[in-house]
């Protein structure tokens, strides 16, 4: 069968990944997609840059915003970051070249779901970011998809590992917030700018995401109350110790009637909640569904490996539906005509 052509743009840690699950494991890949997924195109903001694979194989493009409008080139995964720029661009562009698009991109989808999905479902094209939440934990699969039939009343979890990350290793060693960042800045968890992470920016960017596939609802990211970690002492964290809690920055969404309420702040978590358990760079979300009961969903929340498996497993969708082996439906729980008609939260 003909290959599916995927346009990588962005080539930092997780585009590094990304080459590498595909070379690694493209025999399974195949099979299970109905055809060889193959990367083809290849871009990003600075050509020269030393990267950790080999990119003699793959064609460069300049331009990653028509990277859609080659004819070599069936998907475009966009990698780039960054809620407007470049990735707007090129997800725009893409749709709109009647492509399919595949980000790992939540700051992106945060602020845009809305505007990109409408493209989308125009275009009758793919739009999909599993990797946008949590990393390689499959929860907007496991939301939209396994959880679909039920009424879900609240939705939470650790949904930043650079957090979690200096949270439980302060917990555990006593040593310095700043120390602490440096490190996970270091082993490539966080954000381009830190902020984001350590004032919860990150986080509500993906529980708004989050909140959308579980309740059926219209994103609403400026709606979400947001205090990060930032003014956390490790004194706090032995306080909380003492009375038999764990601190965690922890993103929840609840609706009560029509009424939808995002927060994303530090909680003291007892020690005997699954969540208290979450440590490292590690991400966890619970959702509490009528029939299905308490759902946990638990896995790395960052980093190469993990966050390419999310997006691999996008394609592997893209690969399989035009295979007929599945269908591209609409990128949110619902269509977006029906998400517009709604009142705002
Ligand atoms: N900076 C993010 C985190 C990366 O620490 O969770 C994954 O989105």
């Amino acid at each position: 069968a003909e290959p599916l052509r995927v346009a990588l743009a962005g080539l930092g840690t997780v585009g590094a990944g990304v080459i590498r699950l595909v070379e690694a494991n493209a025999d399974l890949i195949a099979r299970r997609a109905g055809r060889p997924i193959a990367v083809t195109v290849i871009s990003a903001r600075d050509r020269s840059k030393k990267r950790p694979v080999d990119l003699t194989p793959y064609t460069w493009e300049d331009d990653m915003v028509i990277l859609g409008e080659r004819a070599d080139v069936d998907v475009v995964v966009e990698l780039v970051g960054g809620a407007d720029g470049p990735a707007l661009s090129c997800a725009r562009a893409t749709m709109e070249a009647g492509k399919a698009f595949v980000t790992a991109n939540k700051a992106m989808i945060a602020h845009h779901g809305l505007e990109l999905a409408a493209k989308a479902e125009a275009a009758k094209v793919a739009l999909k970011f599993e990797a946008a939440v949590a990393g390689g934990i499959p929860v907007i699969k496991g939301l939209r998809e396994g959880a679909a039939a039920n009424e879900i009343e609240r939705v939470y979890g650790i949904l930043n590992g650079t957090c979690n990350y200096i949270l439980s290793t302060m917990e555990d060693t006593g040593r310095d917030f700043a120390d602490v960042l440096a490190e996970a800045q270091a082993k490539g968890f966080a954000e381009a700018d830190p902020a984001f992470d350590i004032e919860g920016t990150d986080a509500a960017h993906k529980l708004s995401i989050l909140a959308a596939i579980a309740f059926g609802s219209k994103i609403d990211f400026l709606g979400v109350e947001t205090s990060g970690i930032t003014r956390l002492r490790a004194a706090d964290i032995a306080q909380a110790d003492a009375l038999g809690y764990v601190i965690r920055l922890i993103g929840m969404a609840e609706t009560q009637g029509d009424k939808l309420f995002q927060r994303v702040q530090p909680h003291l978590v007892p020690f005997d909640h699954p969540l208290a358990h979450v440590d490292g760079a590690t991400n966890a979300v619970v959702a509490e569904g009528n029939f299905s009961g308490r759902l946990l969903f638990q896995g790395a929340g960052a980093g190469d490996g993990p966050t390419a498996s999310a997006v691999v497993a996008d394609l592997i969708d893209i690969a399989r539906s035009t295979m007929g082996r599945g269908e591209i439906g609409v990128p949110f729980s619902v269509p977006v005509a029906e998400l517009e008609a709604m009142a705002p939260a």
